[in-house]
């Protein structure tokens, strides 16, 4: 599974990455407004540092849309054109599809959504499964619905399960046999501690001393 950082934050992705864990950025408008300093520079940046970063159009109407991805896609070659699940996005998608500009669909909340992303040409689609779990719903329930329907086809459209809000959602992600997984920093950050890995180191390093006392 690919692990994308979701974040318009350039250092968090410059640290991340440094891991060697890193495939991708997801960035959105509420992120970017969150960081300020100018879009363009922070999605460069980025793609010095990542192979993929999702840069999120803000048009509404295809006209619009289409001039929007035609120009990012612009910017480099690692830029996935985000584009929401509109029927407006769809035709985007289309347009971007015969243009050999990728995209990644966002606002995914359905099956039927899911399915005519990829009908219409996305590489990516983006279900938000933490903003289903607010609403009471069960947002991972949707995934393994998704994953079920294109175990029956052959859809290139690789699945990014996106709005996580915790460690337990990767790895139910991963379990599921999703494509992507797009994390916020700090649960990124959480990723790789576990309790029993501190004591269990703390007990080495002390029973070496002794060793070396010997
Ligand atoms: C995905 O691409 C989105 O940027 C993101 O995962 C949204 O998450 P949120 O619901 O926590 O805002």
């Amino acid at each position: 599974m690919k692990l994308f950082l979701d974040t318009a934050n350039t250092a968090q992705v410059a640290e991340i990455a440094a891991w060697g864990v890193l495939d991708g950025v997801t960035t959105n408008p509420s992120l970017v407004a969150k960081e300020g300093g100018d879009f363009k520079k922070t999605v460069l940046t980025m793609c010095k540092l990542v192979p993929n970063v999702s840069a999120q159009v803000t048009a509404t109407t295809f006209e619009e849309m289409k001039k929007q991805a035609v120009e990012m896609s612009g910017w480099h070659k690692r830029v996935v054109v985000k584009v929401p699940m509109t029927v407006e996005g769809l035709k985007t998608l289309h347009y971007c599809r015969g243009k050999g500009i990728r995209t990644n669909t966002t606002l995914v909340f359905s099956v039927n959504q899911a399915i005519l992303a990829a009908k219409a040409g996305a590489n990516i689609i983006s279900p938000f499964i933490g903003r289903l779990d607010d609403i009471g719903q069960d947002g991972m329930e949707l995934i393994a619905e998704i994953m079920q329907a294109w175990s029956h086809y052959d859809f290139q459209t690789e699945v990014l399960v996106a709005s996580t809000r915790h460690p337990r959602h990767i790895a139910d992600a991963a379990m599921l046999g999703a494509h992507i997984c797009t994390v916020p920093y700090d649960v990124f950050k959480k990723l790789p501690l576990h309790s029993l890995t501190d004591i269990g180191l703390q007990k080495f390093l002390k029973d070496w001393e002794s060793v070396k006392k010997k």
